[in-house]
């Protein structure tokens, strides 16, 4: 969270929440009503402060798989978030919030029902995510300001692959895939336990992690990186020193190969399981194939990194190679057929077809940077519901938010 037309977000905290009651009595599955009578009572905490009060304080996440599960705990989630951590009245602001794609409509009526009615806001924009990572690129300096892209949105738990079309998302085209940070930190952490003893077994999941953000990178070809760990050892190992933090005592961990190889599980998972094996490319490949015909050169052209799994270096260099294999095997494979098939004047020759990942600066956190500049334009505000409207229309007008660039 933070203030449209800051560079980074002023807050960044898990959406956890710990109350007194046990969580078990609120799964209350609706805004308003019975959501209203707990408002007055503010012994309570959220995010890390929630974690750190979990032995006194019942722990809970009331969103999951990007749903809303309990939207009693939800409205005292932002209410901290506006009170006690923006500091803000929320009548004198717009809220831009985001959602997944392929959120449920009723979603956004009780999001704004908790908004305008409990917080008396001003104006509320609720925003696809992948939309947003689409703006958040316009920073690249690569390319033009499109709202058109397929958006690679890889965090923690899951990667999803979104296309979308001026500002629309094609939703029975998107994908998601089961292979994110998470299997990346597993993966570097059961190559680690094979070889070095040193790590306590109890900081080997934050040692294994440590390592991933700070090491890992993407490699060209397995096979020729693994010669290079060979023949030159001293200059592509690395040495990283630990502190025990029961017997702080310092250990070292010397990290090699699953520098190359934790990421590599994005484009040849069968190193880590067996139970997806679709390497990433190939899915964004059929996730745009998939599309309707006229969009799909657009959806090739601008195709976005956001979150924390896409930050490897060269990332965006291997898939960029590896998606093109594929396009251009195909156009040369209807090429073929073409030739075989028609007389030479009845035979078009193909368009090249221009494939671009681009990588920014912000990808890290591209949702909310997205957000930041859009909300930021002078236009927002009449992207925004009004608090009249709200009041002359009620919840149903938050069902439908326009899409941006739809009226510049
Ligand atoms: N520099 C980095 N290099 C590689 N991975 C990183 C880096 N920084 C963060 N990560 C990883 O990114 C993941 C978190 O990303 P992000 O914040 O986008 O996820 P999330 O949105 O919380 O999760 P999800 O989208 O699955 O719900 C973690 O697995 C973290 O280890
Ligand atoms: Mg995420």
């Amino acid at each position: 969270m933070g203030y449209a037309g800051n560079n980074d977000p002023q807050y960044i905290i898990p959406t956890a929440i710990a109350t007194k009651e046990a969580a078990s009595n609120r799964t209350g599955n609706q805004a308003g009503g019975s959501s209203k009578k707990g408002i007055e009572d503010l012994d309570y905490f959220i995010g890390d402060e929630a974690l750190a009060n979990s032995k006194t304080y019942a722990v809970s996440y009331p969103v999951r798989h990007a749903q809303v599960e309990n939207w009693d705990l939800m409205e005292k989630f932002h209410q901290a978030c506006i009170f006690e951590y923006l500091r803000c009245e929320p009548e004198d602001h717009c809220f831009l919030l985001t959602e997944a794609p392929l959120n449920a409509p009723e979603n956004r009526e009780y999001t704004a029902e908790i908004f305008f009615e409990s917080f008396g806001v001003k104006g509320l924009y609720i925003a696809v995510q992948a939309v947003l990572a689409l703006a958040a690129s316009w920073t690249s300096g690569k390319g033009e300001q499109t709202l058109t892209g397929t958006v690679i949105d890889s965090g923690d738990g899951v990667t999803h692959v979104i296309p979308v079309a001026d500002g629309y998302v094609i939703g029975s085209s998107i994908k998601h895939i089961p292979i994110a940070g998470r299997d990346i930190t597993y993966f570097v952490q059961q190559l680690l336990r094979e070889r070095e003893n040193s790590i306590p077994p109890e900081e080997s999941l934050e040692v294994a992690k440590r390592i991933k953000e700070t090491y890992s990178y993407v490699c060209p070809d397995i096979v020729k990186e693994f010669r290079k760990y060979e023949t030159e050892g001293d200059k592509w190992i690395k040495r990283h020193e630990f502190i025990n933090a029961l017997t702080k005592k310092p250990y070292h961990v010397d990290v090699g190969f699953e520098r190359f190889l934790g990421p590599e599980i994005f484009f040849n998972p069968e190193i880590a399981s067996s139970d997806f094996l679709t390497p990433l490319p190939d899915v964004v490949d059929q996730v745009i194939q998939s599309c309707p015909i006229d969009t799909r050169r657009g959806l090739y052209k601008h195709i976005v990194l956001s979150g924390g799994s896409t930050m490897f270096k060269d990332f965006a260099r291997r898939l960029n190679r590896d998606i093109k294999k594929m396009v251009d095997a195909r156009l040369a494979h209807s090429q073929q057929v073409s030739q075989a098939n028609l007389s030479s004047e009845a035979q078009i020759k193909a368009r090249q077809i221009e494939v671009n990942v681009v990588s920014h600066r912000k990808q890290r956190y591209a949702v909310w940077f997205g957000g930041s500049l859009l909300a930021d334009t002078p236009d927002f505000y009449s992207y925004c519901h009004t608090k009249a409207q709200y009041e002359e229309y009620g919840p149903s007008i938050a069902r439908y938010n326009k899409v941006f660039g739809s009226i510049l």
